[in-house]
């Protein structure tokens, strides 16, 4: 092991999702999305980046067709806090929403700007349908009033890291959810 990765594990305050966990959890949702979209025309739409580990474990799991395409935005904000403007850095440019049942994958709803905004970004440039599936969800942060329809795991207010997110953009690539020692953040 490198000094990098030893480094990065020595800043985790203690393990919250474990990678045993956070396989039960993906496939329960896929089970459950692959039975509501049975149907339909899914589209799974990854949020950049914090989303991509989620979204590769779970289109793996699934057993229906799927498209899969990707978006990124940014909240504005520093550290652990995330913003409250939405900002598009990377859209959508397809002519055929009409046609598709979107699933937006997001590791972690917190605030839930992020989520809302899409939700109804997507509804008006058409999608046939637009749900969302979160993998960790801190309810207590709440700030405006939106449910995801799948939520993999609620968690505590605590700043995480791990399976796709990160601080500072590091730590992504680390297998379970940890919580960040805070005197990695408060100094
Ligand atoms: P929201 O718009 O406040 O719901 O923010 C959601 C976004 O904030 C997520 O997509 C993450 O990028 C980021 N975020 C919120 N909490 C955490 C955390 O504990 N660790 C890493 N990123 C987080
Ligand atoms: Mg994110």
């Amino acid at each position: 092991m490198n000094s990098d990765y030893i480094k990065r594990d020595t800043d985790v305050e203690s393990i919250l999702v474990s990678q045993e966990e956070l396989s039960d959890i993906v496939s329960r949702i896929a089970a459950e999305v692959s039975s509501d979209y049975e149907d339909k025309n899914l589209l799974l739409l990854c949020i950049l980046k914090g989303s991509i580990v989620f979204m590769g474990d779970l289109m793996k799991k699934l057993t229906i067709p799927c498209e899969i395409d990707c978006m990124k935005v940014s909240s504005y904000g520093k550290g652990t806090e995330s913003g409250g403007r939405i900002n598009i850095l990377l859209d959508l440019h397809r002519s055929d929403l009409s046609e598709k049942d979107i699933l937006i994958v997001e590791d972690i709803i917190d605030s839930g700007k992020t989520l809302s905004y899409l939700v109804n970004y997507l509804k008006i440039n058409g999608a046939r349908s637009v749900k969302a599936v979160a993998l960790l969800d801190k309810p207590s942060r709440r700030e405006v009033e939106y449910t995801p329809d799948y939520v993999g795991r609620e968690i505590p207010d605590e700043f995480v890291i791990g399976y796709g997110l990160d601080y500072a953009e590091q730590y992504r690539s680390l297998p379970y959810v940890g919580i960040l020692k805070r005197s990695v953040y408060e100094k």
